[in-house]
């Protein structure tokens, strides 16, 4: 049995408790609370037992609360909205967002909005640079997005579909506990620990990376290798919870301090006009091509991470074509194979998703990566139809 120790740590301006009993140790930081407004989806909170546990704290710290529990996976700003109302009409002193990265970033938003009294769009639209937040508590349901310890939300404008990320708050404290992720279906398992590969290693090439970003990725797919399948095929494995959420946290750290690249650009096009895809899917039907790219610009720092997946490759440009291969084997070794025509894309959405994500792609590009027009996109993704 590995050490399943719980640890506390700061970073960013949030203190994470990670572990089985991150949630009590967690409780003394609403001490002094009296309204909050718990936010969530349908299920998860209550089949994680998560909900159970946050109002057993709740009630014995006598903090009275009220429950919204309609966030949806790609949340809309309409979303956020209706939360910001929650809080005014609640007088709410503080928000838990209990879910994965589609709660905990419209909680994120939200908390925002409401202490400056502005609309989420100027947010995502970074019209508005947030300053201040509601006392917001995220306890954390997935072992992918890493929203618990970054101060990133990413919501989706309805009426143009663009699906924007802007950075405004890091939670005031953070729980991953592992037992919340034992119910957690084979294909929610597995894509949001494809998110976390993607953080890992898009946070890795990008040129604001360091020593510690690399690091940390490398350390993130390497446990992402070693438990993604056994966590598929034994999901109330705790040990291999534990790793993967260690996993996805480290890689959390790795995108806010470096940010993610091309690929998360582009799926955020693909998930905006088809909001049935979800983003982890999404990242790797279209990684292994885009990967190709950033491997032949940024060997040395796309090998540091790689190498992880795949020991024989080496840090050399000449190795691109290896570098998509061996995260296409990975993929299929943990029985990932979907399509974007399994998600209804055809030639007519795929050119308006370029269209709409174009900007976020252009803003990620680097130096020395290859000049691409849209019509190249638009090639490399009918492919992948
Ligand atoms: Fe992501």
């Amino acid at each position: 049995m590995a050490d399943l120790k719980t640890f506390r740590f700061v970073y960013g301006g949030t203190t994470l408790y990670f572990g089985p009993e991150a949630t009590e140790k967690a409780k003394d930081h609403l001490v002094g609370k009296k309204r909050s407004l718990i936010v969530t989806g349908k299920r998860s909170a209550k089949d994680s037992g998560a909900l159970d546990d946050v109002l057993k704290v709740l009630d014995e710290l006598s903090i009275e609360r009220k429950i919204y529990d309609k966030v949806r996976f790609n949340p809309t700003v309409e979303i956020v909205e209706e939360i910001v109302e929650e809080l005014n009409s609640f007088g709410a002193d503080s928000i838990i967002a209990i879910g994965g990265g589609s709660v905990i970033d419209s909680a994120k938003l939200a908390a925002t909005a409401f202490a400056e009294g502005r609309k989420p769009e100027e947010y995502l639209r970074w019209i508005a640079r947030a300053s201040k937040h509601l006392f917001l508590v995220a306890v954390n349901l997935t072992h992918g997005t890493g929203t618990e310890v970054d101060r990133y939300a990413v919501a989706t404008i309805t009426r143009t579909k663009e699906k924007l990320g802007t950075a405004v708050a890091y939670p005031d404290v953070s729980i991953d506990n592992p037992k919340y992720m034992l119910t957690l279906s084979k294909s929610q398992t597995m894509f949001t620990s494809l998110d976390a590969l993607y953080h890992s290693l898009e946070s890795a090439v990008n040129p604001a990376s360091n020593v510690m970003v690399r690091d940390l990725s490398r350390v993130a797919t390497e446990k992402i290798r070693e438990h993604l399948k056994s966590a598929i095929e034994r999901p109330r494995d705790i040990e291999t919870r534990y790793m993967l959420l260690y996993a996805s946290m480290v890689a959390g750290i790795a995108i806010d301090m470096a940010g993610t690249s091309i690929i998360h650009g582009l799926e955020h096009g693909l998930s905006g006009v088809v909001p049935e895809l979800e983003h982890g899917a999404g990242l790797a039907i279209i990684g292994p091509e885009f990967i190709k790219l950033l491997y032949s610009v940024r060997p040395t720092e796309t090998w540091e991470v790689m190498r992880a997946l795949d020991p024989s490759l080496r840090p050399s440009p000449d190795d691109y074509e290896k570098a998509g291969e061996a995260l296409r084997r990975f993929q299929e070794s943990v029985g990932f194979n979907l399509r974007l025509s399994d998600y209804g894309f055809n030639e007519q959405k795929i050119r308006e998703a370029v269209e709409v994500s174009w900007p976020l792609y252009d803003s990620r590009r680097f130096p020395g990566l290859p000049e691409m027009s849209k019509e190249d996109v638009v090639s490399i993704l009918r492919k992948l139809l």
